[in-house]
């Protein structure tokens, strides 16, 4: 792949939205035979949001991303919605989300499951470096209505919410600097849910097979893009588990203090994950402008996705 010398795209907004609902684990003991203590050491979780729709929730965030960002549907050329929840079969729910917003430009869905947001980033990327001028990219999930809450191997890792950012063309430096995509489709069984179906997952396989390939996937995000683990000032996984956030962070040299961790609160909301998280520590005051962030996505297919992305605020 041909490294990332000049960027076109800068993120200019973002913002979060997430069901008024909390399930804990203290009311999923109610249901399932499971404990609090067991959930938070396995997986880091506390809590997690249930409720909404993908496009009602895409909506609040994306209204929130677009007044950060002071742009109007009149201004927005494309509605990118990243979701394995959607709505409808058919039509793409970015549509609902593009005449709530009054977007004039285009819409359409992308389901890359976890991986979906950093698809969908160097997606944008490169329609901004085609000609576009604003992206309003979404990640929005319902986990809870593809969740089999009988079943407590999955019922207690996943939530709903939203994220958005706004990406606007630029001339200068900007959003993505260097990026990885990857599948591998022989292993779609180890997670995925049928038509109509719930989530069926080999969690250990998906655990051991999750941190290898983050850990590749960053390293050839970080080469494309010219830079070591040394110039990234966030490392923000896909919220999946604390442990493999952890596993994935040390191998690539990343603490605590560099890594973005909102799981205690929302549980795994797939292509939620990523920009709630960075929204988070943006929020938070933990990146400025000129700061790299490493953001890796990983989950069904398997699929993978890595950038190395220049904050622009
Ligand atoms: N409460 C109590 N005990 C449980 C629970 C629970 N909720 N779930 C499983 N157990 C039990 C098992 O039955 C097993 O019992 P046994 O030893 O008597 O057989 C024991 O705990 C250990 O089970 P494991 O599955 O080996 O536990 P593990 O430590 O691997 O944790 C988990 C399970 C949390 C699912 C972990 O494997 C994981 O997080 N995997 C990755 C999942 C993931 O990231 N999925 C999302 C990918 S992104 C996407 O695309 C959606």
């Amino acid at each position: 792949m041909v490294p990332v010398t000049a960027s076109s795209a800068r993120i200019t907004g973002w913002g979060t939205a997430l069901p008024d609902k909390v399930v804990t684990n203290a009311d999923l003991e109610g249901s399932l035979d499971t404990s609090d203590a067991w959930i938070v050491e396995r997986t880091g979780i506390r809590e997690r949001r249930v409720g909404g729709t993908t496009t009602g929730l895409g909506i609040e965030a994306a209204e929130r991303a677009m007044a950060m960002a002071g742009a109007t549907g009149d201004d927005i050329d494309l509605v990118l919605l990243c979701t394995s929840t959607p709505d409808e079969t058919m039509p793409a729910s970015a549509s609902a989300i593009q005449l709530a917003l009054g977007v004039r430009g285009g819409a359409m869905d992308l389901n890359a499951a976890c991986s979906g947001f950093v698809y969908g980033l160097v997606t944008a990327d490169g329609l901004l470096r085609a000609g576009l001028r604003r992206v309003l990219l979404i990640g929005s999930e319902t986990m809870s209505t593809i969740v089999d809450w009988d079943d407590r191997s999955t019922a207690i890792l996943f939530g709903d919410g939203a994220g958005a950012i706004v990406l606007e063309r630029s001339d200068g430096p900007g959003a993505v600097r260097g990026f990885d995509l990857g599948s591998d489709g022989s292993l779609r069984h180890i997670l995925h849910a049928d038509l109509g179906g719930t989530i069926e997952m080999d969690g250990p396989e998906v655990f051991r097979r999750a941190v290898r390939i983050m850990v590749e996937s960053a390293r050839r995000a970080m080469e494309h893009a010219g830079v070591t683990a040394d110039d990234i000032a966030l490392f923000v996984p896909h919220q999946a588990n604390a442990r493999i956030i952890a596993s994935a962070g040390s191998k690539l040299g990343f603490d605590e203090a560099r890594t973005a961790n909102i799981l205690a609160t929302t549980g795994n909301t797939s292509a939620a994950s990523i920009p709630m998280a960075l929204a988070d520590a943006a929020d938070a005051g933990r990146l400025h402008a000129g700061d790299l962030v490493l953001v890796i996505g990983f989950g069904a297919g398997m699929s993978w996705a890595s950038a190395v992305v220049e904050w622009a605020r």
